[in-house]
Protein backbone atom coordinates (compact mmCIF):
# COMPACT_ATOMS: atom_id res chain seq x y z
CA UNK A 1 0.00 0.00 0.00
CA UNK A 2 2.57 2.43 1.03
CA UNK A 3 4.40 2.19 -2.27
CA UNK A 4 0.71 3.43 -3.90
CA UNK A 5 0.44 5.99 -1.47
CA UNK A 6 3.85 7.41 -2.09
CA UNK A 7 3.40 7.49 -6.26
CA UNK A 8 -0.21 9.20 -5.42
CA UNK A 9 1.76 11.81 -3.41
CA UNK A 10 4.58 12.23 -5.94
CA UNK A 11 1.22 13.01 -8.56
CA UNK A 12 -1.53 14.55 -6.67
CA UNK A 13 0.29 17.13 -4.42
CA UNK A 14 1.40 20.46 -6.27
CA UNK A 15 4.33 22.96 -5.06
CA UNK A 16 4.48 26.65 -5.19
CA UNK A 17 7.53 28.17 -4.32
CA UNK A 18 7.11 31.48 -2.18
CA UNK A 19 3.44 31.27 -1.37
CA UNK A 20 1.36 32.82 0.80
CA UNK A 21 5.09 34.54 1.38
CA UNK A 22 8.62 34.64 0.03
CA UNK A 23 10.67 31.40 1.34
CA UNK A 24 7.26 29.25 1.67
CA UNK A 25 7.31 25.92 -0.57
CA UNK A 26 3.72 25.73 -0.47
CA UNK A 27 2.16 22.09 -0.95
CA UNK A 28 -0.99 21.61 -2.13
CA UNK A 29 -3.68 19.34 -1.47
CA UNK A 30 -6.26 19.76 -3.74
CA UNK A 31 -5.17 17.61 -6.80
CA UNK A 32 -5.42 15.02 -4.14
CA UNK A 33 -8.45 15.70 -2.86
CA UNK A 34 -10.50 16.32 -6.23
CA UNK A 35 -9.49 12.40 -7.40
CA UNK A 36 -12.20 10.10 -6.52
CA UNK A 37 -9.65 7.64 -6.25
CA UNK A 38 -6.65 8.78 -4.86
CA UNK A 39 -9.37 10.58 -2.47
CA UNK A 40 -10.57 6.86 -1.59
CA UNK A 41 -6.98 5.23 -1.35
CA UNK A 42 -5.34 7.51 1.32
CA UNK A 43 -8.54 7.73 3.47
CA UNK A 44 -8.53 4.05 3.63
CA UNK A 45 -4.75 4.01 3.91
CA UNK A 46 -4.52 6.77 6.88
CA UNK A 47 -7.46 5.32 8.55
CA UNK A 48 -5.15 2.18 9.44
CA UNK A 49 -2.75 4.52 11.18
CA UNK A 50 -5.39 6.01 13.67
CA UNK A 51 -5.93 4.48 17.29
CA UNK A 52 -8.52 2.85 18.33
CA UNK A 53 -11.18 4.04 20.94
CA UNK A 54 -11.42 7.50 19.57
CA UNK A 55 -14.43 9.41 20.46
CA UNK A 56 -13.83 12.86 18.91
CA UNK A 57 -11.56 13.59 15.73
CA UNK A 58 -10.90 17.27 16.17
CA UNK A 59 -10.04 19.18 13.25
CA UNK A 60 -8.48 22.84 13.00
CA UNK A 61 -10.25 25.46 10.08
CA UNK A 62 -9.78 24.91 7.47
CA UNK A 63 -8.11 21.56 5.78
CA UNK A 64 -8.61 20.12 8.75
CA UNK A 65 -12.36 20.17 8.26
CA UNK A 66 -11.85 17.98 4.86
CA UNK A 67 -9.52 15.37 5.70
CA UNK A 68 -11.01 15.02 9.39
CA UNK A 69 -14.53 14.38 8.80
CA UNK A 70 -13.84 11.76 6.63
CA UNK A 71 -11.49 10.03 9.15
CA UNK A 72 -13.83 10.61 11.93
CA UNK A 73 -16.92 9.06 9.57
CA UNK A 74 -14.68 6.14 9.10
CA UNK A 75 -13.76 4.99 12.63
CA UNK A 76 -17.08 5.74 13.79
CA UNK A 77 -16.07 8.99 15.78
CA UNK A 78 -17.91 12.17 16.02
CA UNK A 79 -16.07 15.26 14.54
CA UNK A 80 -15.23 18.51 16.46
CA UNK A 81 -14.42 21.85 14.65
CA UNK A 82 -11.57 23.90 15.83
CA UNK A 83 -12.41 27.33 14.15
CA UNK A 84 -10.70 30.48 13.06
CA UNK A 85 -12.23 33.33 15.95
CA UNK A 86 -15.69 34.51 15.72
CA UNK A 87 -17.42 31.95 13.64
CA UNK A 88 -18.82 30.07 16.19
CA UNK A 89 -22.37 30.92 17.93
CA UNK A 90 -22.84 30.89 21.87
CA UNK A 91 -19.80 30.95 24.50
CA UNK A 92 -17.04 28.94 22.62
CA UNK A 93 -13.89 28.62 24.56
CA UNK A 94 -10.78 30.10 22.57
CA UNK A 95 -7.13 30.41 22.47
CA UNK A 96 -5.03 33.16 21.54
CA UNK A 97 -1.56 31.78 20.40
CA UNK A 98 1.76 33.08 18.84
CA UNK A 99 2.39 33.04 15.13
CA UNK A 100 5.73 34.18 13.64
CA UNK A 101 4.14 37.42 13.20
CA UNK A 102 1.39 38.48 15.74
CA UNK A 103 -1.01 36.38 17.30
CA UNK A 104 -4.03 33.95 15.87
CA UNK A 105 -7.08 32.79 18.39
CA UNK A 106 -8.72 29.46 17.63
CA UNK A 107 -11.83 28.85 19.01
CA UNK A 108 -14.32 25.15 20.07
CA UNK A 109 -17.86 24.91 20.71
CA UNK A 110 -18.90 25.25 23.79
CA UNK A 111 -19.68 21.62 25.58
CA UNK A 112 -17.98 19.93 22.64
CA UNK A 113 -15.42 17.24 24.12
CA UNK A 114 -17.04 15.84 27.96
CA UNK A 115 -14.45 14.98 30.24
CA UNK A 116 -12.43 12.04 29.88
CA UNK A 117 -13.41 11.37 26.27
CA UNK A 118 -10.77 10.47 24.14
CA UNK A 119 -9.72 12.78 21.60
CA UNK A 120 -7.38 12.56 18.24
CA UNK A 121 -5.97 15.53 16.78
CA UNK A 122 -6.09 15.49 12.27
CA UNK A 123 -5.34 17.58 9.82
CA UNK A 124 -3.59 17.90 6.40
CA UNK A 125 -0.07 18.90 7.24
CA UNK A 126 2.48 19.44 10.04
CA UNK A 127 4.90 22.35 9.48
CA UNK A 128 6.19 24.33 12.82
CA UNK A 129 3.96 22.85 15.19
CA UNK A 130 1.58 26.01 16.53
CA UNK A 131 -1.87 24.95 15.18
CA UNK A 132 -1.56 21.82 16.37
CA UNK A 133 -0.04 22.46 19.72
CA UNK A 134 -2.31 25.15 20.11
CA UNK A 135 -4.99 22.88 19.22
CA UNK A 136 -4.29 20.34 21.98
CA UNK A 137 -4.01 22.96 24.79
CA UNK A 138 -7.65 24.28 23.90
CA UNK A 139 -8.91 20.50 23.68
CA UNK A 140 -7.46 20.09 27.17
CA UNK A 141 -8.86 22.35 29.09
CA UNK A 142 -11.97 20.18 28.65
CA UNK A 143 -9.68 17.13 30.77
CA UNK A 144 -10.04 14.84 27.79
CA UNK A 145 -8.27 12.29 26.74
CA UNK A 146 -5.58 12.75 24.12
CA UNK A 147 -4.83 9.81 22.38
CA UNK A 148 -2.78 11.20 19.61
CA UNK A 149 -2.67 13.09 16.36
CA UNK A 150 -2.35 12.54 12.75
CA UNK A 151 -1.16 14.83 9.46
CA UNK A 152 -1.63 13.73 5.91
CA UNK A 153 1.47 15.56 5.52
CA UNK A 154 4.97 16.49 7.57
CA UNK A 155 7.00 18.70 6.94
CA UNK A 156 9.67 16.83 9.06
CA UNK A 157 12.40 20.22 9.17
CA UNK A 158 10.50 22.42 10.46
CA UNK A 159 10.06 19.98 13.65
CA UNK A 160 6.93 20.64 14.75
CA UNK A 161 6.63 17.33 16.20
CA UNK A 162 8.88 18.79 19.12
CA UNK A 163 5.64 21.50 19.96
CA UNK A 164 3.93 18.31 20.69
CA UNK A 165 5.45 16.29 23.77
CA UNK A 166 4.40 13.46 24.55
CA UNK A 167 1.27 12.68 21.48
CA UNK A 168 1.25 9.76 19.89
CA UNK A 169 2.13 11.55 16.20
CA UNK A 170 1.95 9.33 12.86
CA UNK A 171 1.76 11.13 9.28
CA UNK A 172 0.51 9.70 5.91
CA UNK A 173 3.53 11.32 4.48
CA UNK A 174 6.54 12.27 5.79
CA UNK A 175 8.76 14.82 4.01
CA UNK A 176 12.57 15.07 4.90
C1 LIG B 1 -2.20 25.20 7.55
C2 LIG B 1 -2.40 23.71 7.74
C3 LIG B 1 -2.21 23.52 9.21
C4 LIG B 1 -1.19 24.59 9.56
C5 LIG B 1 0.17 23.97 9.72
O1 LIG B 1 -3.39 25.86 7.83
O2 LIG B 1 -3.69 23.29 7.30
O3 LIG B 1 -3.41 23.75 9.95
O4 LIG B 1 -1.17 25.53 8.47
O5 LIG B 1 1.14 24.94 10.02
P1 LIG B 1 1.93 24.97 11.41
O6 LIG B 1 2.29 23.56 11.76
O7 LIG B 1 3.13 25.81 11.10
O8 LIG B 1 1.03 25.60 12.43
P2 LIG B 1 -3.63 27.42 7.52
O9 LIG B 1 -3.38 28.20 8.76
O10 LIG B 1 -2.84 27.79 6.30
O11 LIG B 1 -5.18 27.51 7.26
P3 LIG B 1 -6.20 26.79 6.22
O12 LIG B 1 -6.38 25.36 6.72
O13 LIG B 1 -7.44 27.59 6.42
O14 LIG B 1 -5.62 26.85 4.84
N1 LIG C 1 0.84 25.19 6.18
C1 LIG C 1 1.98 25.57 6.78
N2 LIG C 1 3.03 25.41 5.97
C2 LIG C 1 2.53 24.92 4.79
C3 LIG C 1 3.13 24.52 3.55
N3 LIG C 1 4.44 24.61 3.33
N4 LIG C 1 2.30 24.05 2.58
C4 LIG C 1 0.97 23.96 2.79
N5 LIG C 1 0.38 24.31 3.93
C5 LIG C 1 1.14 24.79 4.92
Amino acid sequence: ASEQIDALFRTHIAEFPDFPIPGVLFRDITPLLRDAAALRAVIAHWRTLLPEGVDYVIGTEARGFVVGAPLAYEIGAGFVPVRKAGKLPGSPAGLTYDLEYGTARIEIPEGSLPAGSRVLLVDDLLATGGTAAATLELARRFDVEVLGASFLIELAALGGRDLLPGVEVSTVWRIE
